[in-house]
């Protein structure tokens, strides 16, 4: 089975679950949950069994929607009560991604617009909300992978960090949707992946999926890279992001920055690609960002078959860092390339967005 070919969320509208390819067992095992109430949704999303921004948002997106359709309330006000409790709830799993409650609010926002009609058919309307919120991403990664695709010629050689690829999207991926559709058009890229400690995102995840496409991948741990660059193996450095500052300061999976440093270090181009979903203009800086904090067994003990720290030693394990804009070369949207100062290059790219979206007189 090719795991390109596999969906990394879906709904079921059958059995009115939401199926997930938990990213927990992969690559040795593949495995799709199924899952019906937003306490088991609730810790996939915890547990990383569906991860990347964009995908945690579309399974909160039908995670909101399944609430709904559960609801035993019979008049608005105590539907909007517990659609506004799943929301929080849901929200509430892990707080660096904004996706997460950009998904969640754009589903109860339709709900709050609608109030002049029946229970079920709103509950359709999140149904719709949903899908449409999964649809727009394959598009929206699409896009993004056109716009970087343009950064890179056959044959040369990218590093990436974490998986930013199709398994933390609906399709294609963000940072991984130019190595994808150039494959889609007979390119061929050397993609080195890191391993990404200390979940290991790099090794099990975008190296699997690249493979499945038929990438020339080499995998190397997170201490190689300074070396990997040094010997001009690397044409540019292209990354996700988890929620971006309205200065351009990035915020990704742990280790981002140092890669942005080394990068800046060896003349070596740095891209951040998100969907402007991933885009917080409330934020000024990325200072303003909640980081994640995980539990110490990732490092002490996850992957070993015995743990391989003394007991007593303190562990210190954030989950994301904040990429200061001034490493970065470019911002990959759907809406375009933002450079440098990123502060009105983003503002451009919003400009851009609102007038793609408001329908002509
Ligand atoms: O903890 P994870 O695996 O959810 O972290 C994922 C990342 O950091 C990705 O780079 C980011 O979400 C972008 S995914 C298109």
């Amino acid at each position: 089975m090719n795991i390109m070919t596999l969906e990394t969320v879906s709904l079921d509208e059958n059995e009115n679950a939401l199926l997930i390819l938990d990213q927990t067992k992969l690559p040795n095992t593949v495995n799709i949950l199924h899952l019906k109430d937003i306490r088991g949704i609730w810790n996939a999303i915890k547990t990383l069994q569906v991860r990347g921004a964009p995908a945690i948002g579309i399974a909160a997106a039908f995670g909101l929607y399944l609430a709904a359709l559960q609801s035993r309330a019979n008049d608005y006000p105590s539907f909007m009560a517990g659609l506004k409790d799943a929301r929080d709830f849901l929200n509430s799993a892990r707080p660096t991604a904004v996706n997460l409650s950009w998904a969640l609010n754009r589903v109860y926002r339709v709900a709050e617009t609608h109030r002049d009609k029946s229970i079920n058919e709103i509950t359709e309307l999140l149904r719709l909300e949903a899908l449409a919120i999964k649809a727009e991403d394959t598009e929206t990664c699409r896009r993004i992978g056109e716009y970087g695709l343009t950064l890179i010629h056959d044959g040369d050689g990218i590093l990436t960090h974490c998986n930013a690829g199709q398994l933390a999207t609906s399709k294609y991926g963000t940072a991984l949707a130019p190595i994808h559709l150039g494959r889609e058009k007979g390119m061929n890229f050397h993609v080195y992946c890191d391993e990404t400690r200390p979940l290991l995102q790099g090794a099990r995840l975008s190296a699997f999926e690249l493979i499945a496409d038929g990438v020339d991948t080499t995998l190397i741990c997170d201490n190689m890279s300074s070396q990997v660059m040094k010997e001009g193996r690397v044409s540019a450095v292209f990354v996700g992001c988890d929620r971006l500052a309205a200065n351009g300061d990035a915020c990704n999976k742990i280790g981002t920055s140092g890669l942005a440093v080394m990068a800046k270090y060896y003349g070596v181009p740095f891209y951040v690609f998100c969907p402007a979903s991933t885009i917080d203009m409330t934020i000024h800086t990325g200072a303003e960002i909640v980081i994640e904090q995980r539990s110490p067994d990732e490092i002490t003990e996850m992957w070993y078959s015995k743990r391989m720290a003394p007991d007593g030693v303190k562990v210190y394990n954030p989950a994301f860092d904040v990429t200061d804009n001034s490493l970065i070369t470019g911002i990959v949207t759907e809406y375009g390339i933002a450079r440098p100062p990123f502060v009105e290059s983003l503002k451009e790219i919003f400009t851009t967005k609102e007038s793609a979206n408001t329908p002509n007189p």
